[in-house]
């Protein structure tokens, strides 16, 4: 079946939760440079987008990679961490992870006890989209951008077996 594009975030939109999300931790860190830690591949044109508003100044950018799970594993849970970073890049630091989606929870919590067994001064999680519907673990979102509906979406970032990452905009993909 072949499958068809419906947009449902707009470029404009996705700037202007962008630019709240840079000025809320703007607000909130002030002269304390975070570490910002973007979690591959997915994150990376929102966090490319996102330091660019940014005036706080930043201690560091930090990737890790987490393996992304097919229906044969998602239900053991299990996410590994294929890339990750060293400990002395967290410690003592303000930390702030940054992901494109929150959907089970799963990957993000393994990320988030990641940095948090480094022992940060502060560990903060900045998320550009929330699906709550299909959560599997609670996760506390301290920076949120958009609600999403339980739909599988693409684009700035976001993917299907690696296509559509490009597309500047938000769209689900649906059945034609
Ligand atoms: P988790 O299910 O919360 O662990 O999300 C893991 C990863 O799956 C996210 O960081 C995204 O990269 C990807 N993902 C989750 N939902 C979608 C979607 O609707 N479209 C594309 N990728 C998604
Ligand atoms: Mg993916």
């Amino acid at each position: 079946m072949s499958k068809k594009l419906v947009p449902v975030i707009s470029q404009q939109e996705i700037a202007d939760t962008v630019k709240r999300l840079a000025q809320e931790l703007d607000r909130d860190y002030g002269d304390r440079a975070p570490v910002l830690v973007g979690v591959l591949k997915g994150c990376f044109i929102f966090l490319a987008d996102l330091i660019r508003q940014m005036q706080t100044p930043i201690q560091s950018i930090e990737l890790i990679r987490l393996s992304s799970y097919g229906s044969a594993t998602e239900s053991s849970g299990e996410v590994k961490v294929l890339v990750g970073l060293p400990e002395s890049a967290i410690a003592n630091q303000h930390v702030i992870l940054i992901e494109d989606i929150v959907d089970t929870g799963l990957s993000t919590t393994t990320a988030l006890q990641l940095l948090q067994a480094y022992n940060p001064a502060s560990l903060k999680l900045c998320s550009l989209l929330d699906k709550p519907e299909r959560r599997r673990v609670p996760v506390a979102i301290d920076y949120l951008g958009i609600i999403v509906p339980n739909l599988f979406i693409v684009g700035y970032g976001l993917d299907v077996n690696e296509q559509y990452r490009q597309l500047p905009a938000i769209y689900a993909l649906e059945d034609e």
